[in-house]
């Protein structure tokens, strides 16, 4: 794996690479990496020629800056992680060389309703600074192929209106949720649950189980409500548990209304925030 922390690096390596005709793939992270981000760069590497990783903790996307402070930093671990998986370069780039003075990084772009809705309306401003970031990377890397996970759904919907409005020649690739053994979905602020709260979690993914076991009896509308009692457990404190159509994230009133259907849930587990969903229909 070759490592580049300076924008003009890595693009010359990168133009090398497609001046032969090498498919790019790319996975932008934060870092703190676990089998989740591992899956996506194994998808990548099965699509593409040359397979790029970058780790940067972007601070514009964090509304709170107390989660900025204790989002975990774990570069040694996460280059092993890169190696393992032979994913082909990773780019770590410091503050500098993605916002440098002078540049306007800055975007033009309207999401709409897609962005004040579940994340957007419990994150202000997180969607704008995590769009302002992948924006500057993509024109950066400007790979073919663009790997995000639907562990984050609402991200790839909001990034793939993007690529839509700026008429990018990228192919956007949903790739699915990794989960611990018991369900679980993987993410880096795992590490920060007690011991006691990380085995109540489970409680995530098991209430998106059973909201799909409901789905023949009940509405939508039925189903959020009934959810947001079962995640008011001790330590707990559910932000949201909404139904809604997968392309517009409106929240829906009949599983007959949207052709994919996905429940997305956001959880206050002790002091760790916790995002899950699961596609409920997908025609
Ligand atoms: P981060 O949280 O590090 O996630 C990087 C990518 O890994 C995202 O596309 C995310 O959806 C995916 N991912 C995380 N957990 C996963 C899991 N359990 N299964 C499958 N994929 C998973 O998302 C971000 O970083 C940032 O917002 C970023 C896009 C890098 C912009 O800063």
């Amino acid at each position: 794996m070759i490592l580049f922390k300076r924008v003009i690096d890595l693009q010359e390596y990168l133009r090398s690479k497609k001046d032969q005709g090498d498919q790019i793939g790319f996975v932008p992270t934060m870092g703190a990496l676990h089998q989740g981000h591992l899956s996506l760069m194994k998808i990548s590497k099965t699509h593409c020629d040359i397979t790029v990783c970058s780790i940067f903790v972007n601070p514009t996307q964090f509304n709170d800056p107390g989660d900025l402070a204790k989002y975990p930093r774990t570069i040694g671990a996460d280059i092993d992680l890169l190696t393992s998986v032979e994913v082909d370069v990773l780019f770590l780039p410091p503050v500098e060389e993605v916002y440098p003075e002078g540049l306007d990084t800055s975007i033009d772009v309207d999401f709409g309703e897609l962005a004040n809705v579940m994340e957007g309306a419990f994150r202000p401003g997180h969607f704008d600074g995590m769009a302002q970031v992948v924006w500057r990377l993509l024109s950066i890397v400007e790979p073919d192929k663009l790997f995000m996970g639907q562990k984050d759904f609402q991200q790839v919907a909001i990034v793939q209106e993007m690529l839509k409005q700026f008429e990018a020649p990228i192919e956007l690739i949903r790739c699915p949720i990794v989960r611990e053994e018991d369900g679980l979905a993987m993410s880096s602020r795992n590490v920060r649950l007690s011991p006691e709260n990380r085995g109540a979690a489970v409680a995530l993914s098991r209430t998106l189980e059973q909201a799909n076991e409901k789905m023949s009896g009940a509405s939508p509308k039925e189903i959020c409500a009934w959810a947001m009692e079962a995640l008011a457990l001790p330590n707990f404190k559910p932000e949201y548990f909404e139904i809604v159509d997968g392309v517009t994230l409106q929240a829906i009133d009949a599983f007959e209304d949207a052709d994919l259907v996905v429940a997305c849930t956001a959880v206050w587990v002790g002091d760790v925030r916790l995002i899950d969903n699961r596609i409920l229909k997908e025609n």
